[in-house]
């Protein structure tokens, strides 16, 4: 079976910037794109420069600045927004202009006003405009996920043969099951002549909470370029988050497909993206939260202290956490308890160790967690009133 390339594009510049209070400065931007780079992605979207001066200008320097990696540049379907999109990436050593509409009869309708014919001949004459300025030239039919998939085929039909290097299918409002998502995929595969000379990407949002699956399902199904963003932002609900179908295709996929991302880099990024967005991440974020390699209940403490496997299908090194922690509370047993004492540098003997955590129970029942410095009064409590035979 082939080890096929999957192409990733992080989208965090530009459709995770578009969150309301998460926006980057050019030089904060400058700065996530370098780490990027570095850990290997393929894409940056770097922004879309009609929108303002300073996103122009943050574009314009990502652009001078990125080697490796293609620097990419939104634009609706209109010849100012491309213009100025080509003239914010004009440095880049591999620029992609991305330009492209809404599919959807409700956008068709409500957003455009128009008929699905205009439409198609807006996508065309986008493209075409685009190809004026660069050779990689992606088309996106926003709200593909909400498009019939016949009427899909023909509007990417159109974008191939006007020269769209790669499509992207955009499930905009995060409303696709991942089987119809996988089966759109399917079908643009299929039905589209010359779509094998293209890339198909993926562009998920997270509404209802899908946006991995539905990416994953894409690939599945003939897609070779996941759009995704560091934490998930994204508008609303957010995007597909980056470190999951990384992990994802890591763990479940290695036979059949692989990425180029150092998976290292995660927390580093995560960390960077969060602070600079003003943005916390949830501790229960899968792979990056602060939760996510940390253990609290007994049963699991015991598990994971006899084997880290027992209760962890990740290396915590593999994403640039050094170690799982151990987190004491009210919930944790005798096991956490030991092995934290040993930590601070505290061995129990034998029969220490009931003493010891009959009073940590009831110093964790006060407070929601046990830290070292709770656990060192503890101690010396315990044992200094030992010595004094108390
Ligand atoms: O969600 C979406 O459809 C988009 C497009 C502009 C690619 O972000
Ligand atoms: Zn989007």
């Amino acid at each position: 079976m082939k080890n096929e390339k999957i192409q990733i594009f992080d989208t965090t510049l530009r459709d995770g910037e578009q969150v309301p209070g998460c926006k980057l400065n050019a030089t904060q931007k400058i700065i996530i794109a370098k780490e990027l780079e570095i850990a290997g992605v393929d894409v940056i979207e770097a922004g879309f420069p009609i929108s303002s001066p300073a996103d122009f200008k943050a574009v314009q320097m990502i652009a001078k600045e990125i080697k490796n990696a293609t620097v990419c540049a939104l634009s609706r379907s209109i010849e100012k927004d491309i213009d100025v999109a080509a003239e914010a990436i004009k440095n880049a050593k591999f620029p992609r202009i991305h330009t492209g509409i809404g599919t959807s009869d409700q956008h068709i309708k409500y957003k455009f006003n128009t008929t699905p014919d205009k439409i198609i001949e807006r996508a065309i004459a986008a493209v075409k405009y685009a190809k004026k300025y660069v050779e990689d030239v992606e088309f996106y039919a926003e709200d593909a996920g909400r498009t019939g998939k016949e009427y899909l085929a023909k509007v990417i039909q159109a974008a191939v043969k006007a020269g769209a290097t790669v499509v992207n299918i955009p499930d905009t409002t995060g409303f696709c099951l991942p089987e119809e998502y996988g089966e759109k995929i399917a079908f643009l595969r299929d039905n589209v002549i010359g779509i094998e000379n293209v890339t198909i990407s993926t562009h998920c949002h997270n509404d209802l909470g899908l946006a991995t699956a539905n990416s994953i399902a894409g690939i599945e199904n003939g897609a070779t370029q996941i759009e995704c963003t560091i934490n998930g932002v994204g508008e609303r609900a957010g995007n597909t988050s980056l470190e999951e179908v990384v992990m994802l295709i890591k763990k479940k996929y290695a036979n059949q497909f692989h990425t180029d991302f150092e998976t290292r880099k995660f927390i580093a990024l995560s960390q960077l993206v969060a602070n600079s967005m003003s943005m916390q991440i949830p501790a229960n974020k899968s792979i990056v939260g602060s939760n996510a390699f940390s253990h609290s209940s007994g049963i699991h403490q015991d598990g994971v202290l006899k084997q880290r496997e027992n209760y962890e299908i990740i290396d915590p090194e593999e994403v640039g956490v050094s170690k799982s922690s151990i987190v004491l509370t009210a919930r944790s047993g005798r096991a956490a308890l030991a092995f934290r004492c040993k930590e601070i540098g505290h061995q129990l003997e034998n029969g220490e160790l009931d003493i010891v955590y009959q009073q940590f129970l009831s110093v964790a029942d006060r407070k929601k967690e046990v830290n070292d410095n709770d656990l060192k009064t503890l101690l010396s409590s315990i044992f200094s009133k030992q010595r004094l035979g108390q």
